[in-house]
């Protein structure tokens, strides 16, 4: 079809591969717009003097992509990409990037697992007892209800220390450790001790907030408090529960040591508890905060019990640091909104939040068993860590992988994982992976290791992949 204007050398072999990049570079150029229909694949494999076979194929890779979409009885037409602004190149290249068929990076809970019913059911009974007064502006540290439910929660379940007036709502642990930071560098930048590694999610948002991050070294027991002692940080942030992404459970000697570090330097504790409702193997270890109210802030989030998207969590903080958070907030954004918080203090109050919770927990164990149990089958030469609790797996693969080319190799697969190099700052370590396991259904995970081990076979020692072409 030479208005199309496709070029391909047939001399040069992957003809599907070659029509199928010639019809990318028209759509994305405009000449080819939305709704414009294709013609027929044996009109298409004529004028290319091809096989149908070929055309049909580059079709099918489109369609995949999201370029195309194929209707039956209506031909193949170019799909509505308007929800791409203009020249936005990123958004077609993430239409291009290779499907995903098996999705194992870490971060997002099963969504599908959100209750809602349960949380529709909390709404309504908002909306029915409510006062008109309720949805003015709450009080910038969180509407009173939620901040009691919240506080005997904490106390329940993670032994926190919670008085009145220590307990502030946020819209996540990274609001909260953003106003955290924001508060401790009110005088200048401050120098922050960081996991080495830690979640990339946090990287930016403590350097904007303020801090210099430092990092210190994460060995079998957590944090290297011999480490921190040679920093000049006068505060830490720390996952105690679950490290992330290592897995690794502060030890008990690893939290006196911290805490005695704080003492001394006269600093502070943020302690990170993303994941702790998650432990499988025995009841879950009490917070750090419990042992130090007064040096410890606690930060935790719906983000992986209900869903990351509500943008609601709590901290929990000495007093006078609690207030100063509090008026940052109704200096900055006034608070959160309302009527979720009220929503999430009813499901709390009823019961249906630790209800959700059993059902995660229960959900996630099946799915970390059929993970460990594949990667034993699969990859036996890898050694897991993070086991017993939270929704990933640190992998650390057999001597002489290249992280890298595993997580391409299984991406070509259909298989999305993490490498743990982008997560470390200073200390190197063996090439490893984290594997999310909170969205992927037991049979599926069989499935997605045994492709992931092919590509760790395709890219072991001695078979490390040439540099990606320009
Ligand atoms: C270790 C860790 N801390 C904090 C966060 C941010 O959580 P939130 O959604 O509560 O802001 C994440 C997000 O994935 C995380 O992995």
């Amino acid at each position: 079809m030479s208005d199309l204007q496709l070029r391909i050398d047939r001399a040069s072999g992957g003809l599907a591969g070659q029509v199928a990049a010639e019809l990318r570079t028209a759509i994305r150029a405009g000449r080819l717009a939305g709704g414009a229909r294709l013609p027929a694949s044996r009109d298409l494999a004529r004028d290319l003097g091809t096989s149908r076979g070929v055309v049909v194929e580059a079709y099918e890779q489109l369609v995949a992509e999201g370029f195309l979409v194929s209707r039956q009885g209506s031909g193949t037409r170019v799909a509505d990409l308007q929800a791409a602004a203009p020249g936005d190149h990123a958004a077609l290249e993430s239409l291009a990037s290779p499907t995903v068929a098996y999705d194992l990076r870490v971060g997002t809970p099963d969504l599908s697992a959100f209750p809602r019913r349960a949380w529709l059911a909390a709404v309504r009974q908002v909306m029915k007892a409510a006062p008109h007064e309720a949805l003015g502006y709450g009080d910038p540290g969180g509407v009173p209800e939620l901040r009691a439910e919240l506080a005997a929660y904490l106390r329940r379940v993670r032994a926190a220390e919670v008085a009145a007036g220590q307990l502030v709502v946020v819209g996540g642990v990274a609001q909260g450790l953003s106003l955290v930071i924001g508060a401790l560098a009110q005088a200048g930048p401050i120098p922050l001790a960081v996991e080495d590694p830690h979640s990339v999610r946090t990287f930016a948002l403590l350097e904007a907030a303020g801090a210099v991050r430092m990092p210190v070294p994460v060995d079998d027991e957590g944090i290297v408090v011999e480490e921190l002692r040679r920093t000049p940080a006068r505060a830490v942030m720390v996952t105690p529960a679950h490290q992330y992404p290592t897995g690794v459970v502060l030890s008990p000697r690893r939290r006196a040591e911290l805490l005695a570090w704080a003492a001394e330097v006269d600093g502070m504790v943020l302690e990170d508890d993303y994941d702790a409702e998650f432990r499988y193997d025995r009841d879950p270890v009490g917070c750090l905060q419990a042992l130090c109210p007064q040096r410890v802030v606690l930060l935790g989030s719906v983000s992986k019990s209900l869903a990351p998207g509500l943008r609601l969590g709590w901290l929990v903080a000495p007093s006078p640091l609690a207030e100063v958070i509090r008026t940052a907030r109704a200096t900055s954004d006034l608070g959160s909104p309302v009527i979720d918080q009220y929503a999430l203090a009813q499901l709390i109050a009823s019961g249906a939040y630790d209800r959700q919770l059993r059902q995660l927990r229960r959900r996630y164990r099946a799915r970390r068993d059929a993970l460990a149990g594949a990667l034993a089958r699969w990859l036996p030469g890898a050694v897991v860590h993070g086991v017993p609790a939270g929704i990933q797996l640190y992998v650390e693969l057999p001597p002489g992988h290249d992280e890298a080319a595993v997580v391409e190799a299984a991406a070509e697969r259909g298989v999305a994982v993490e490498g743990v190099a982008p997560l470390r700052i200073a200390a190197g370590g063996p090439p490893a992976l984290v594997l999310g396991f909170a969205r992927l259904p037991e049979h599926r995970i069989a499935e997605a290791i045994r492709l992931l081990a092919g590509a760790t076979t395709m890219t072991g020692p001695g078979r490390r992949r040439p540099a990606p072409h320009a």
